[in-house]
């Protein structure tokens, strides 16, 4: 039996994180033990619990309650928490999901104490420093022990910055083993379609009829913290739900929310809020959100799990950013990097509208990544 313990914190990690722990469920619960531990990072019940209940994740053993605050004060409390209680905890492995801070205390607390690190989602770059991410994720790659790649242009990254795939057992974090295998959010997309097109009621609860609504989602603080990225990118929204008469759904995240009554130009605020066509909601269960997404004309997003997602379920999406990690969305032609520019996102629209609903090709993977990384890891603790 090994003993992993997962970090979870903001709201993409804990949705990450049941497909892994569905995993162990269903077929390893004699060989792994997970203990999860919660920074704390998201904490309003819709940005956190909310996940944990409908997904089928078990309650966190740990919450550090951190919450929110400046980069350095947030990840330095979660540093101390979380290196506490690996030395209480001693586990073999500690996992990582992703870019945000709290993979970042992660990486800093468990490599230093030499607990080794699993990383699922590595090698994403966006090769744009100015993203907290962007350093987030580079850290975390580079201390960590085993990473598993959502995506060949992941393990092609990892390789260009010097990681082998040769590498063989035993691994450590001078040896690592670098894994492409999917994507595990394809997984939880997979599995929970037909869940949330049964159970969710929030088409109906918004009079939205299928193939006849955008969904869009806005959280990326280059966007939300410059009021000319802000309101240039709600002038768009405002101007095709407009001219097209076609409704735009907006779940807000709370950083947006608050953001918009600051940063937004007051007519815009009042026109974004008064626009029969405009349907701000407070941030969406995942279950509603996979209705949502399955049921759109097509996307418009800043957010690297909601692009993926357009993409799983064949709908084209507008990427509200300069650059994507997820690059072969765009290759596709399922996706346009529109960044903020209002005339861009319109133009945008303009061409995907008419997008040909075929599937879109697999390029995540088989559904599998969660087994094939627990599998990996119980093999590279010769546990298998
Ligand atoms: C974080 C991640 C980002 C990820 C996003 C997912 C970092 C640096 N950023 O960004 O990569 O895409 O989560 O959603 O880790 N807030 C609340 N309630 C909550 C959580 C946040 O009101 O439950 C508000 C607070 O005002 C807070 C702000 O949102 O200051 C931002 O939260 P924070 O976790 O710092 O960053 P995100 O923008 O959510
Ligand atoms: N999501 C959700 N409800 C919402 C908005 C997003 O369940 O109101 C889900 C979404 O389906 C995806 C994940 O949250 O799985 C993406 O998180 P977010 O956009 O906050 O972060 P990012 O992926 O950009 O890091």
């Amino acid at each position: 039996m090994i003993k992993i313990v997962t970090i979870i914190g903001a709201r993409p990690q804990i949705i990450k994180a049941a497909a892994l722990s569905r995993a162990i469920k269903n077929f390893y619960s004699d060989s792994i033990e997970e203990i999860i531990v919660h920074t704390g990072q998201h904490y309003d019940a819709n940005m956190s619990q909310v996940f944990i209940d409908e997904l089928g994740i078990p309650q966190p053993n740990y919450n550090l309650n951190i919450g929110s605050g400046g980069h350095a004060k947030q990840t330095a409390d979660m540093i101390i928490g979380i290196e506490e209680l690996l030395q209480e905890l001693k586990p073999d492995f500690i996992v990582l999901y992703g870019d945000t801070n709290s993979t970042l205390a992660g990486a800093m607390a468990a490599s230093k104490i030499q607990i080794p690190i699993v990383h699922i989602e590595a090698g994403l770059r966006s090769f744009n420093r100015t993203m907290p991410e962007e350093i987030n994720r580079i850290i975390c790659d580079h201390t960590s022990t085993l990473l598993f790649t959502p995506t060949a242009t992941g393990f092609n990254n990892l390789i260009n910055e010097g990681f082998k795939k040769q590498n063989s057992l035993p691994y450590n974090a001078d040896n690592p083993g670098i894994f492409h295998c999917g994507d595990v959010m394809y997984d939880n997309s997979l599995f929970f379609k037909d869940i949330a097109n049964e159970k969710s009621t929030i088409l109906l609860d918004n009079n939205l009829v299928e193939h006849n609504y955008i969904l869009s989602t806005i959280h990326r603080d280059n966007n939300t913290d410059i009021p000319e990225r802000l309101n240039s990118i709600f002038n768009a929204i405002l101007e095709i739900a407009n001219k097209e008469n076609i409704p735009i759904v907006i779940p807000l995240h709370p950083r947006t929310k608050k953001l918009i009554d600051t940063n937004l130009d007051k007519e815009l605020l009042t026109e974004l809020k008064t626009t029969k066509q405009i349907v701000l909601l407070p941030p969406v269960s995942f279950l509603d959100m996979i209705a949502l997404e399955s049921n759109c004309k097509l996307v418009m997003t800043d957010s690297g799990g909601v692009q993926k997602e357009a993409y799983f379920f064949n709908k084209p999406c507008i990427i509200l950013r300069s650059e994507t990690e997820w690059v072969e969305i765009v290759k596709e032609g399922a996706a346009i990097i529109s960044d903020a520019d209002k005339n861009v996102i319109i133009s945008s629209y303009d061409k995907l509208k008419s997008l040909n609903h075929k599937a879109f090709p697999i390029i995540f993977g088989e559904g599998r990544a969660a087994e094939f990384i627990c599998r990996t890891v119980l093999e590279a603790s010769n546990c298998i």
